[in-house]
């Protein structure tokens, strides 16, 4: 057992350091990718399909398609599709989201586009179901992922998404920056005593909030997820600017709010949230640059990082410590990481 889990005491720590490795070989499908983009008619929208931590990939997918190849993209849960599937056309690109090729609500859209739409699958798993299904593939190369909260999966599914993305875009020197990203992750995971000893500092609270804004929001839901999902402690993923609209009356003496807070377009605004929920009695833990002095001032304790990864990058390379975060609190808690109760690695029953 331990042999498998490479010396490491969980599957799911194993694959949080595999994730550099899970990077650089899905950048390896570039050439691929940029032939089925060569092929592509010319599409006027994308609608990504995907469940759970897919789905949150999909959503750093609708900012950096609208963002970087100006294309309009909406995102749908997979088990909603089919509440909303009737305006296709032939010239949308239907993109689902996958690491196992078998989720059962994703397969039922999948189905239901029905040569509509052009369909493209992002999946981990080679051989499955979806594969076969959809009329382009694009693998991501994790590896299998064992632990049932996906990891590596996910930051292989962005790396995908980014190269989508970039080659849709004709952007391609963007590329060198994304190579660079497997290196810098590397740095993050050295990291690893500092999140563990914040994990032991906020074990035992109740309740959770992670807040972030544009490329950050879907990273604010994957860490409230991630923490759900393995340390069973309630957790809410917020747009930091919906703060206002109803959880800042939630927000009061010690509650932690993990603020993620990289530097670009949506800092000042995510800063001044921070500042709100500081002078309510939360404890900040902030993610954002070393250089942020401002940020670091309204923090309890802050994660820091380069002040080089621009926010549309920062995606993969933020979710890191929170992946750490629950890691660490659910061992802690003296929970099974890679088994959570009530959950399974693959949902085969819609
Ligand atoms: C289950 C897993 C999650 C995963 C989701 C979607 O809920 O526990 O980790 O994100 O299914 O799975 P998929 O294989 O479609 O990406």
């Amino acid at each position: 057992d331990m042999a498998e889990k490479g010396g490491y005491d969980h599957f799911m720590l194993k694959e949080i350091h595999e994730q550099p490795k899970a990077v650089k070989n899905t950048l390896r499908e570039a050439s691929e990718i940029k032939k089925i983009v060569q092929s592509f008619p010319k599409f006027n929208r994308i609608c990504f399909v995907a469940c759970g931590t897919s789905y949150h990939a999909s959503l750093i997918g609708k900012y950096l398609f609208e963002n970087l190849v100006g294309i309009s993209t909406d995102v749908t849960l997979a088990s909603e599709f089919e509440y909303s599937a009737e305006t296709l056309d032939e010239n949308t690109l239907v993109i689902v989201i996958t690491q196992s090729g078998e989720t059962a609500d994703t397969l039922k859209a999948l189905r239901l586009v029905n040569h509509k739409a052009k369909t493209l699958a992002i999946v981990n798993v080679v051989g499955s179901t979806v594969t076969r299904e959809a009329e382009y593939v694009v693998y991501t190369r994790a590896g299998p992922e064992i632990g049932v909260a996906a990891t590596k999966t996910y930051i292989s599914q962005l790396t995908s998404i980014y190269l989508l993305a970039i080659c849709m875009s004709g952007r391609m020197e963007l590329l060198e920056k994304l190579e660079s990203i497997p290196d810098y992750m590397e740095s993050i995971l050295e990291n690893e005593d500092f999140i563990k000893k914040i994990a032991c500092k906020y074990k035992d609270a109740r309740d959770f909030f992670f807040i972030g804004r544009g490329f950050s929001y879907p990273t604010a839901l994957e860490g409230a997820l991630k923490l759900k999902e393995i340390t069973y402690i309630h957790a809410e993923g917020y747009a930091s600017g919906e703060l206002k609209h109803g959880p800042l009356a939630l927000i009061d003496d010690g509650i932690p709010v993990v603020a993620i807070v990289p530097p670009g377009k949506s800092h000042d605004k995510t800063l001044s949230n921070v500042e709100e929920v500081n002078a309510r009695g939360a404890r900040v833990i902030g993610l954002g640059s070393s250089k942020d002095e401002d940020l670091r001032s309204e923090t309890m304790d802050m994660i820091e990082f380069d002040d080089e990864i621009n926010e549309i990058f920062s995606a993969i390379p933020y979710v890191i410590p929170l992946q750490l975060l629950s890691y660490y609190i659910s061992v802690m808690k003296g929970i099974d990481p890679d088994k959570p109760k009530n959950l399974a690695k693959c949902v085969t029953v819609e």
